[in-house]
């Protein structure tokens, strides 16, 4: 690292201490929490996890109470937030970390990325935040940041900046040992998602392909799926004849393809003439 970038990483720092989110994952260590709040933040913006994340514990405090919930409950409380297979998959890891680990998480990156919907990501992030491990971890910003500041515009891919990442860290870990009760590691990952976003004029990075035309949202699978399954939300119980009527505009075909999909998720369960969530 040249002295510019090492300094640049302490001002980061410093910079978080005074400045920070006070975020409610932030004040907490208990792995099953930390797992809630990454699984939330990976397709959804900080302040709209904030509730749901306060609700979805309030509902399911325990990973016990998680694995032994009823699906259509946990389905039910991640209202709001999209992307519903999250919530199986949460409720799956659950399962299997009471099943395979005897209801402990565990603590290696490839254990914990047996897990379902654990991805690279979020198995370090258990790391780092719950057990305080020196790992690095690279989501969006973390990205932008070692891509920008370590190699400029030629892209790099995500092992390379992994590499940066490790001297990163390598470097505070010698310069400073912990600030109050973590280690300076779990400061500078929970730092550098505050730092880029509010900095993100000085990250823009350069596009990879062209932007495909965007379809309205409207108009997507992802937007029927969510409708149909809000549906279930409400009314438990749905025949197909009345949920069809609910989507006029589109094709037999595509109707029935993504009540298939629907199906193959686990996120509906057919009944007769109907579907219900499982
Ligand atoms: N996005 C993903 N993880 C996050 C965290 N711990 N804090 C803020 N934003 C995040």
């Amino acid at each position: 690292m040249t002295k510019k970038q090492k300094q640049l990483c302490i001002d980061i720092i410093t910079w978080y201490h005074k400045e920070g989110r006070d975020l409610p994952w932030r004040k907490t260590r208990n792995p099953y929490r930390i797992l809630v709040s990454e699984i939330m933040l990976q397709q959804t913006q900080v302040p709209r996890v904030i509730e749901k994340y306060k609700e979805f514990l309030r509902a399911f405090p325990t990973i016990t109470a998680l694995a032994e919930a009823k699906t259509a409950d946990v389905i039910t409380v991640w209202k709001g937030l999209g992307y519903n297979r999250r919530a199986l998959f949460l409720q799956r890891t659950a399962q299997a970390v009471q099943k395979e680990f005897h209801g402990k998480f565990p603590r290696t990156l490839e254990a914990l990325k047996t897990l379902p919907g654990v991805g690279d990501y979020t198995a370090r992030a258990i790391l780092s935040f719950a057990f305080d491990q020196p790992t690095p971890v690279l989501d969006t910003n973390h990205r932008k940041f070692y891509q920008r500041i370590f190699f400029g515009d030629e892209i790099r891919k995500d092992n390379e900046l992994l590499k940066k990442a490790e001297e990163v860290i390598t470097f505070l870990s010698a310069s400073q040992k912990t600030w109050g009760s973590n280690s300076i590691v779990y400061h500078w990952n929970q730092a550098l998602m505050d730092w880029v976003s509010s900095n993100s004029e000085k990250f823009i990075l350069p596009k990879k392909t062209k932007n495909k035309k965007a379809i309205p949202f409207k108009e997507t699978d992802r937007y029927v799926r969510g409708r149909i399954v809000d549906l279930l939300r409400t009314n438990r119980k749905v025949s197909l004849t009345i949920l069809r009527k609910h989507f006029v505009d589109i094709t037999d075909d595509r109707f029935a393809h993504i009540l298939k999909k629907l199906e193959a998720d686990q996120l509906i369960v057919r009944q007769n003439r109907s579907i219900v969530l499982p």
